[in-house]
Order: structure tokens, then sequence, then C-alpha cells
């Protein structure tokens, strides 16, 4: 079992208004993508980095509904934790919120729309996890203007970090999962809103890059990252996951399967997890798992 000191937050609230009128009784990290909702792919990622200590951040609408589907965490090995963002003023917030939970410990966030996929995304997980300095990814995308964009130098450094530029000097986007210090709460305090009225969390990865205290690693393009945010893109990734799943017989953001290969729990509670979720075929997956072990 790898189990890491590290402290998880989804961050799983937002307006959800590219997706309305989906989104109008509903929170978008509750929204299915194929077989499962939402929020189980990026708590999925965080387990996988042998992250067990998890704080789920959402709208006072959708809190309960979260408490309600993945309760304390106790049933798959884990300690969920949740707080309320009063409003959807930026990502920086996250970790104003949780700053006690956080209790100055090493934190990963992950913003609950986002989707990671891929051979080597375990390890560079748990590398992130134990690293010291401020670790963000670095992926090429065909439309690097809708994110936060890693600017390089003449030298090829990481010179800079800009939320959507209209002129993106590089094909890099950041994607939602960050690795920082125990000192990230005090680095957001700092952070004032910007022109759209947002705390930027890229203000706060600027505040390590200038200091000296950034890592970016590039994420290759055997790594699947995809975001699912608009209809267009909730779409793909739905696809993306069916296709997968279906050639394979292997499950994509399975948080029950993650949790049992991680050895957070054992056979006997991985089998008690699949009983009410038979039906459906999850729970037949699950079996699946202990079957294939046993051969
Ligand atoms: P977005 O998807 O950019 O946020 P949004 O839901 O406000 O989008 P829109 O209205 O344009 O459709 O945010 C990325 C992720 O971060 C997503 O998982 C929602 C979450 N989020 C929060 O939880 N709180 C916030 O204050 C913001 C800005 C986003």
């Amino acid at each position: 079992m790898h189990v890491t000191s590290v402290r998880g937050i989804v961050l799983a609230g937002g307006s959800g208004t590219r997706l309305a009128p989906m989104t109008t009784a509903v929170g978008k990290q509750l929204l299915p993508v194929y077989d499962k909702p939402m929020i189980y792919y990026p708590l999925s990622t965080l387990m996988a980095g042998g992250i067990r200590e998890i704080l789920i951040i959402s709208t006072p609408e959708d809190l309960p509904r979260f408490e309600r589907l993945l309760g304390d965490g106790r049933r798959w090995g884990c300690r969920f934790e949740y707080v309320e963002q009063a409003r959807p003023e930026g990502l920086a917030q996250a970790f104003v919120l949780g700053e006690d939970f956080i209790a100055g410990e090493r934190v990963a966030l992950v913003l609950g729309v986002n989707i990671f996929f891929g051979t080597q995304l375990q390890e560079r997980l748990r590398a992130a996890a134990a690293a010291s300095l401020a670790t963000v990814f670095a992926y090429h995308v065909a439309d690097p203007e809708r994110y936060g964009v890693i600017e390089f130098d003449a030298l090829g450094r990481p010179s800079g970090i800009v939320e959507k530029p209209t002129e993106p000097n590089s094909n890099f986007a950041v994607p939602g999962l960050y690795f920082f210090p125990g000192d990230v709460a005090a680095v957001a305090r700092a952070v004032r809103p910007s022109d759209r009225g947002e705390y930027e969390i890229t203000d706060v990865i600027s505040h390590y890059l200038n200091a000296g205290e950034l890592a970016v690693e590039t994420l290759d393009r055997g790594t699947a990252w995809l975001d699912t945010g608009t209809f267009e893109s909730l779409m793909q990734a739905a696809q993306f996951v069916q296709v997968v799943e279906q050639r394979q017989g292997l499950k994509v953001g399975c948080p029950e399967e993650t949790a049992w290969r991680e050895g957070f729990i054992d056979d006997a509670a991985l089998e008690a997890l699949a009983g009410p979720l038979r039906k459906s075929g999850y729970g037949e997956y699950l079996l699946g798992l202990l079957q294939d072990a046993g051969r």
C-alpha cells in the first residue's frame, strides 16, 4: 500500500453556465460521464496517487448531494470532508476554504471537471506527491486560449503563466491538477481578484514560479486529459470512456477499484461494495476484479 500524508481537494462547485439547462437543478460534477458521476474521475485520480484524505468543496445546494453520494469515505478506505463555497469566486479560494483541512501539509487540488487517463499517470502522481516544490503539469492542446497557458523563454524554461491568453505563446495548457506545499493557503490569501472578479489559480502558480519554487512537468501524448465543462467536451469524454471500457473490459475512473488496487480496502470490502450495484453491471465488474485476481 502506498499512502501519503498529502491532502487532496476536489473543487466541484462553479456555476456551470456553459452546461445550462442541464445544470439548472444539479451541479455538473453530479452529471454522468458514461457510467458514473463526473466526480468519480477526479476522485480516483487523487486516490491513484495514494491520497486518502480528501476535501470536497462545492456549492451550498450540491454539497449535501455529494455527502449522500460519497459519505465519509470510510467504505473506500478514505476520509472525506466537505466545505461550502458560498459563491464561485475562483479556484484559488479552495486553499483558503480548505486551510484547516490542509493543516500545513502538502496538498493536491483537482478540478471536478477534469479526467486523466494514461499509462505513466500513477507514477507521475506519486512523484508529484512526494516532491517538495509546487508542481503543475504542461499538456499540449489544440486550443490553448481556453486555459491557463505556460509561457517559455528563449531557452525553453517556463517564464510565465497566463490565464486564457488571446495570443498564446505556447500550446501548453496547465491541466486542473496541481500540487502545492503546505504554505499555499497563505499564498492564496494574498491573491486579489482579477479583472473578471475571480481569485485566479494562475496567481498562486505565478507566486511559486517567481520564487523559483515551481516544477513544470510535461504530460506526454500518451496521457489523456479531458475537460467536461461544455456539451461537446462532456459528450467526447463519455465516448472516450465508453470506447476504452468496452475495448479493455476495464473501467476508467472507478474509485472502488482504485481503493482496492491501492490496498485501501480488502477483498471482502470490495465484495460488499459490489452487492447493491449488481443490476447496473457496475457491481458485476467489481466482482470480476476479485475473480481475475484469484485466477
Ligand atoms: P469552470 O468549469 O471554468 O467553472 P464554471 O462552472 O463557473 O463554468 P461555466 O459557468 O463557464 O460553465 O471551473 C472549473 C472547475 O472548477 C469546475 O469543476 C468547477 C470548479 N469551480 C469551483 O468549484 N468554484 C469556482 O469558484 C470556480 C470558478 C470553479
